[in-house]
């Protein structure tokens, strides 16, 4: 081999062959330039770069934010394969019957459930900008409700369907057994998250079930990474944090839910599951 050619290793290779990871570490380029200043960034109240790539979530959606969107929302998708996996090893479905992702993006996470899980009905909430390319990216089986609560009665097996709305700002859609939220809670402040979980609470059916699908923190053989990584990347987000399963646990007391159970992962680092019973 001549000394200007490079080769693969068995780590490169992987990272080809998982167009997630390989957008993931394209993704960071955001984060490496926030810790440029770290000290800067640990004092706190500096602009950052990640905050402004996610304040489309925040305000109304400009052209700029529509491009971040779109390039989030396929980070989040090619992600979401190694997420789903953890998800369906720990927890089975097969009680539920129609279920609403909340936060649910491009809809990949419903789709691996389906895949598994062929009965349910499955429903996909986000905000418009992302349901909008969502449904540009897959015609073939999106329904769209622009507005909020309002999800399609002929609901086709393995087609999802798709709300737009503000999880926050508008009322949430009922009539679903399960409520998921996948990689969502740690994106946001403490006040939010309650705010949302009572939300979420009241809009289940007695018996219903919550499910939480993140990294948490101080899991087992994620601790070291819970702690800096997680903690460096919401702290340039400027909002969120990752929560322990006791945090979680006294969060979802709080907004009323009784049976409470975390559903140990292989991969704690991709996510750690808890499900909470009304
Ligand atoms: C970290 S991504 C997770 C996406 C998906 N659940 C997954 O794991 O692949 C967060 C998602 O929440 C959505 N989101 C953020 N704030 C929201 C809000 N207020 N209402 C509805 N969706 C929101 C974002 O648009 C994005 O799709």
């Amino acid at each position: 081999m001549s000394t200007d050619t490079y080769g693969l290793g068995k780590h490169g290779a992987v990272l080809l062959s998982n167009p997630g990871l390989l957008n993931m570490v394209l993704h960071h380029e955001h984060l490496y330039r926030d810790l440029a200043d770290p000290i800067a960034l640990f004092k706190g109240n500096v602009p950052t770069e990640l905050a402004s790539y996610w304040s489309y979530t925040q305000s109304d959606v400009t052209a700029a934010h529509k491009e971040a969107t779109a390039t989030y929302s396929q980070l989040m998708a090619d992600t979401q394969p190694m997420v789903a996996a953890q998800v369906l090893a720990a927890y089975s479905f097969s009680n539920t019957k129609r279920m609403l992702d909340l936060g649910g993006g491009t809809g990949a996470f419903l789709r691996a459930v389906n895949a598994r899980y062929e009965h349910i009905e499955a429903t996909v909430y986000d905000l418009p900008a992302v349901i909008e390319s969502a449904v540009k990216n897959n015609r073939s089986d999106v329904n769209l409700h622009h507005e909020s609560g309002k999800a399609d009665s002929s609901n086709n097996k393995n087609s999802v369907q798709f709300i737009a709305g503000n999880f926050f700002n508008d009322p949430l859609p009922d009539g679903y057994d399960t409520i998921s939220v996948v990689r969502i809670l740690h994106d946001h402040n403490t006040d939010a998250v309650t705010a949302l979980l009572k939300k979420i609470y009241l809009s289940l059916p007695p018996d219903g079930t919550l499910l939480i699908a993140e990294p948490m923190a101080n899991t087992r053989r994620a601790e070291r990474v819970g702690a800096v990584y997680f903690n460096c990347y919401f702290l340039a987000m400027n909002q969120g944090e990752p929560r322990s399963i006791q945090t979680l646990e006294r969060m979802l007391q709080e907004a009323g839910f009784s049976k409470i159970d975390h559903h140990p992962t292989t991969l704690p680092l991709v996510c750690s599951v808890m499900t909470a019973t009304k």
